[in-house]
């Protein structure tokens, strides 16, 4: 049998997007990544490389300042406004070497750059180096996903607790608007609405769906969610912002929740924020046991039990405020 030549298909070579209005140029640049084994798709102009990068997979893009129209600084930040889910990186290849430059290319959200006239190896290893950069953002990706995924199947057998995490996930990132947290927060509150329960992915559905009280023994089980939930997390860099509040989300302000008995102001204030709207949603959900609540129902026993030791006064105050406010402009919650 005859073996390929090579293991690496055309289709998992790493592609590089050249963009240069001088096809000479062009062409050194693509000699060099063509001899390094890669895909090259060349472009003599920003209009043309949009084309292209819409219509390939592109691992990374080279792209000369200095083009009539659009110029090299436009076009990656075009390139970076198309891909701002995910890590897409973008080298510029300039003469300019002035400080100036650079620090206008740094703003459009260049990862490097290569002063002109070029040399191949320092371009590959920039290359390489960042190739490698967006391998490890896709693996982090990859490994969050799973987690989410995790927690939608968990909830999605059962009809009574579909879409709880998700629902707390937008309910917080709703709350922290509310509360004024700039948005790089309002992802982190967002992910720990959705997490807060992961802990619960190894229970057995005896005791998730039980329709009647759980017994002392069975309660001892579930209050390890949140330890559980937290070692789940733990492993992932990107999770650790999050880890106090699954941890955390069933303290109580009197200093009588689980697992640390934690008070008060000692509760991470994320922790907090979780227990009003983890106990909001629960009371506005369909139960096996009652129909749906309305939202009018559960402000009011909120409203009757700010005080009683469960949640942070203030921040109940401020979540019924919220909720409140929505109502009369008519618009619904997350
Ligand atoms: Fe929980």
């Amino acid at each position: 049998m005859r073996l390929p030549f090579s293991l690496m298909q055309e289709e998992s070579r790493p592609s590089v997007l050249v963009v240069d209005d001088v096809s000479a140029n062009l062409e050194l640049v693509e000699a060099v990544f063509l001899r390094a084994g890669y895909t090259v798709h060349m472009a003599l102009g920003a209009n043309p490389a949009i084309d292209i990068f819409n219509s390939y997979s592109i691992d990374i893009a080279i792209l000369d300042v200095m083009m009539p129209g659009i110029n090299g600084f436009e076009l990656c930040k075009k390139l970076k406004s198309l891909t701002d889910k995910f890590f897409f990186p973008v080298i510029l290849l300039t003469a300019l070497n002035d400080k100036k430059s650079r620090i206008t290319g740094i703003e459009c959200g260049a990862d490097d750059f290569i002063s002109k006239p070029f040399d191949a190896l320092e371009l590959l290893t920039k290359v390489k180096s960042l190739l490698k950069l967006k391998e490890l953002h896709e693996e982090l990706d990859h490994s969050e996903n799973i987690i989410f995924s995790l927690i939608v199947a968990m909830e999605a057998n059962d009809y009574y607790t579909k879409g709880h995490s998700t629902r707390v996930g937008d309910l917080a990132k709703e709350f922290g608007s509310f509360l004024g947290f700039p948005e790089k927060e309002l992802e982190i509150l967002k992910k720990a609405g959705i997490l807060h329960d992961i802990g619960k992915i190894g229970f057995s559905e005896n005791i998730l769906r039980k329709p009647a009280s759980l017994t002392e023994e069975e309660k001892k089980i579930v209050r390890k969610h949140p330890l559980i939930g937290e070692s789940i997390c733990r492993p992932l860099l990107s999770m650790r912002s999050v880890l106090p509040a699954i941890r955390s989300h069933h303290e109580r302000w009197d200093g009588n929740g689980y697992p640390d008995m934690l008070k008060g102001d000692d509760i991470p204030l994320m922790a907090r924020i979780l227990a009003i709207l983890d106990s909001y949603d629960a009371m506005a959900s369909i139960r096996p046991y009652r129909d749906k609540r309305t939202v009018d129902y559960v402000l009011s026993v909120m409203k009757k039990e700010q005080y009683d030791g469960q949640w942070d006064p203030e921040l109940t105050g401020l979540f019924l405020q919220m909720v409140s406010s929505a109502a009369i402009a008519g618009e619904g919650l997350a």
